[in-house]
């Protein structure tokens, strides 16, 4: 499967932003901590989510859509529940390792294969094991396998050495069902998992502090069924503000929400994107030059290291220089030599990236090594000369929703062919 891109014209109308592939992968894997019939709605038609969804049936529960954007999840009773994510899915998609906490948790056994390193570089998952021994998970490896045991788990006081996304997850899942009161201290505040403690605490968990680096939860013996909402999807919604940045023109992101991607707006407002929130979204207006701008990714509410692909791709053709410092992970360049094919001037320095924008890239074919980096390859060949032919598409529909379909409705010229 390729996408072909063409040159780009003014992007203008409407486009809906789809629920966060972030937190749906997590609220799906929380529905292991109950019994019963679960509903969620806004859930991003993606392929990350089939593969939750095979894993999810895989351990014994079943998982169907009901209409668009709607799952219906049963999770069996704990004798039905098979508390294992094999290789073959977890490999295809390391999100997985957030099942290990709501089974150790539930099933007080989990065994879930280790997910290896990835074009990001090392991606370890000690900060998970540690925090979830502490409250009580004995945890042995053979044979690439993470095999966790515990009786029931009992809250501790978890200072976590990173604010890591899916370890405090993780955490917060398993300490959903522990015995006493967990504190988390370094806590990842992402929007992500203020949604995924609104759930647990539909599902009966109380919890105080998501959002905060400190989240103080108290269990419970068993938790109740849920319908939630998945948020919108940041990601998304600023892959097409640095589409627009390209192409110049007016777009509305229906449900996209300015207080989930707060530092990301200032940044390309200081670029030259001009924003007003309204009821039902953002409207982004741009003139399609924009500005040069240095920007360093940090955990939320910083820059997050997902917008970096999309941003490095917008800079490529802005008027300056800019400096982008990745601080999260040690790899996560990969696409770049693939910008360099399409004639952008880009230089790495350790985990620095300095962007000499020119005024026009050209259109080259090119390979997407991972989701976000994907979809920066299409912004590239928005801002490119001639046609530019985006192969790995299938890491794309990894993460977004109908992505040609929607940019199509907005005026640019993208197409997928079967390669
Ligand atoms: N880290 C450790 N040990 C751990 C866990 C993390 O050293 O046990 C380090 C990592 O190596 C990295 C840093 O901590 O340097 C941050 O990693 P984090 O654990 O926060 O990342 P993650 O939870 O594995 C989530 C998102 C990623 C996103 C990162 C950073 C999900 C499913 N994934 O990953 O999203 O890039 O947070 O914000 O929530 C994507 O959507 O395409 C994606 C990769």
């Amino acid at each position: 499967m390729r996408l072909i891109v063409g040159s780009g014209t003014p992007l203008c109308g409407s486009v809906n932003i789809q629920g966060a592939k972030n937190s749906a992968l997590k609220l799906m894997a929380a529905t292991l901590l109950a019994e019963g019939t679960h509903h969620l709605s806004n859930v991003p038609e993606i392929v990350d989510v089939e593969i939750m969804s095979e894993l999810l049936r895989s351990m014994g529960s079943s998982v169907q859509w009901e209409g668009v954007n709607r799952l219906v999840i049963t999770t069996p009773a704990i004798d039905g529940l098979l508390p294992r994510a094999p290789y073959e899915l977890v490999d295809r998609m390391r999100a997985s390792i957030v099942v290990l906490g709501p089974l150790v948790a539930r099933a007080g056994v989990a065994q879930v294969s280790l997910p290896g390193g990835d074009d990001f570089g090392h991606r370890p998952i000690d900060i998970h094991l540690d925090a979830l021994s502490l409250m009580g998970a004995d945890f042995k490896v053979s044979h690439g396998y993470v095999t966790g045991r515990s009786e029931r788990l009992v809250g501790a006081e978890i200072v976590l050495e990173f604010p890591s996304h899916t370890a405090t997850d993780n955490v917060l899942m398993a300490a959903s069902l522990a015995s006493g009161e967990t504190t988390i201290t370094n806590a990842a505040k992402e929007p992500e998992v203020v949604d995924l403690a609104e759930m647990l605490k539909s599902m009966g968990a109380r919890i105080d502090g998501a959002g905060t680096s400190t989240i103080r939860v108290v269990g419970t013996e068993t938790l109740n069924c849920v319908s939630h909402e998945v948020i919108p999807d940041r990601v998304e919604a600023a892959t097409f503000m640095c589409a627009l940045a390209v192409t110049g023109g007016e777009i509305e992101l229906l449900g996209a929400r300015r207080d989930q991607m707060e530092m990301l707006m200032r940044k390309l407002e200081r670029v030259g994107v001009d924003f007003v929130v309204s009821s039902s979204g953002i409207l982004a207006r741009s003139n399609g030059r924009p500005a040069a701008s240095d920007i360093a990714t940090l955990p939320y509410p910083g820059i997050a290291t997902d917008y970096k692909p999309l941003l490095v791709a917008m800079l490529t053709v802005a008027d300056g220089v800019s400096i982008v410092t990745e601080n999260l992970f040690a790899g996560r360049f990969r696409y770049i030599d693939e910008l360099r094919r399409m004639a952008a001037n880009i230089q790495t320095e350790g985990h620095h990236v300095i962007v000499r924008g020119v005024g026009r890239l050209s259109g080259a074919q090119v390979k997407a090594p991972d989701i976000r980096a994907g979809a920066a390859l299409v912004i590239a060949g928005l801002a490119a000369e001639g046609e530019t032919i985006v192969s790995g598409v299938s890491h794309i529909d990894r993460g977004y929703e109908r992505f040609e379909e929607k940019l199509t409705a907005l005026g640019a010229n993208v197409e997928r062919i079967d390669s």
